[in-house]
């Protein structure tokens, strides 16, 4: 990888790891559309500048998207699918329906791209990229996105269900399902950072404040007042009180306080493999973009479809 791929000038060893990060990475290459089509990542940037001004949390919803892409057979854009009378597609699996969003940001971006470079950019790699700048809008870090993904011409619903982590998850769980990804633990405790940003219906967190033990009194009254006991199943809060916007490590403060939302947030906390993870990121918001850097890059990298296979799709919802 050219150090020209590396934006914090001095970080070497940042740069190393990136690198050599993983064994698919090899396929894929930052400037797989540098000739064919240069404009690619400002036309993405622009959007999502524009799109981010007008709502915050769809820097969040578009990092989510890229996560559930990822995990669901590979980086191919499967996810993007819409239900046809001859495909079933992802959306309505139960970690992605009523809860996924930012599905218009992309057409919107794949509309302004294929203006410019017709039948060149996949949908996946697009989806890389907004979630890369998404991060970066926010307030957190920025880096290089390998390129040269292509779209599946298929979906699955099963695998949606069974390979998207429930926020019911224990931490053995959560480290054998990003293990099956090729993830390490570390990845997947960086990855986790993502919720320093967006929200969570009452439904993903309502047994963990009535029930559970290792929580903030104080945090859990507040979450009372927005999640009744019964109803409101739909009503939402932020994943991250104190910078509830921003992207920055105070995820990892707010577990350290025993203010994770989510059952499977406060399991990095809770006296487990991940606590030494959790008090270093929370010590350094350096330390926590780099990692999460590494990890976006490794998450990237996860079964890509290159050369031949699949397709560019034309529309992002539909095969061609
Ligand atoms: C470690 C296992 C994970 C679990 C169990 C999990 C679970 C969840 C749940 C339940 C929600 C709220 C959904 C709702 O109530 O509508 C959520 C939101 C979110 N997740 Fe995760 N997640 C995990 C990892 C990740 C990763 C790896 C990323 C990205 C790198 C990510 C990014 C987000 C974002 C940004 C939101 C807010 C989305 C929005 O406001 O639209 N999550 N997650
Ligand atoms: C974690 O959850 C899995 C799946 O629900 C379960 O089989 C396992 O026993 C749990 N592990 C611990 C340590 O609670
Ligand atoms: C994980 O790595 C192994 C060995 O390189 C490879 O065979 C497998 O396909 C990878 N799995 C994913 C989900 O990328």
């Amino acid at each position: 990888m050219a150090s020209s791929t590396c934006y914090f000038a001095g970080l070497s060893l940042l740069c190393w790891l990136l690198a050599s990060s993983s064994t698919a990475s090899a396929q894929l290459s930052p400037n797989f559309y540098v000739t064919t089509c240069p404009h690619l990542e400002n036309i993405v940037h622009f959007t999502m500048a524009h799109v981010i001004r007008q709502d915050h949390r769809m820097g969040a919803s578009m990092l989510r998207l890229f996560f559930h892409d990822c995990f669901v057979n590979g980086c191919d854009a499967s996810v993007l699918l819409d239900d046809t009378p001859t495909l079933q597609g992802e959306k309505n699996a139960y970690p992605n329906q009523n809860s996924l969003r930012g599905f218009e940001v992309i057409d919107r971006i794949k509309t302004s791209v294929e203006a410019r470079c017709p039948n060149t950019v996949s949908c996946a790699d697009i989806l890389a990229l907004a979630a890369r700048d998404a991060v970066k809008l926010l307030g957190g870090p920025t880096w290089t996105v390998p390129l040269g993904r292509r779209d599946t011409t298929t979906a699955s619903m099963s695998a949606a269900n069974a390979n998207l982590p429930p926020p019911t998850a224990n931490l053995s769980s959560l480290i054998s399902l990003f293990a099956s990804k090729n993830l390490t633990a570390r990845d997947m405790t960086a990855l986790s950072g993502a919720h320093t940003v967006g929200l969570a219906r009452c439904s993903s967190f309502r047994t963990r404040i009535y029930n559970e033990p290792n929580i903030d009194a104080s945090f859990a009254a507040v979450q009372k007042s927005a999640c009744p006991v019964v109803g409101g199943d739909d009503n939402l809060v932020v994943l991250d009180m104190s910078t509830p916007i921003r992207f920055d490590n105070g995820y990892f403060k707010n577990l350290m306080a025993r203010q994770g939302l989510l059952h499977s947030d406060q399991e990095l906390f809770n006296g487990g493999s991940q606590d030494a993870w959790v008090r270093l990121y929370a010590r350094s918001n350096h330390a926590f973009a780099q990692d999460f850097i590494v990890a976006m890059v490794n998450m990237g990298n996860i079964a890509p479809l290159t050369g031949s296979s699949g397709e560019i799709r034309r529309n992002c919802r539909f095969v061609n």
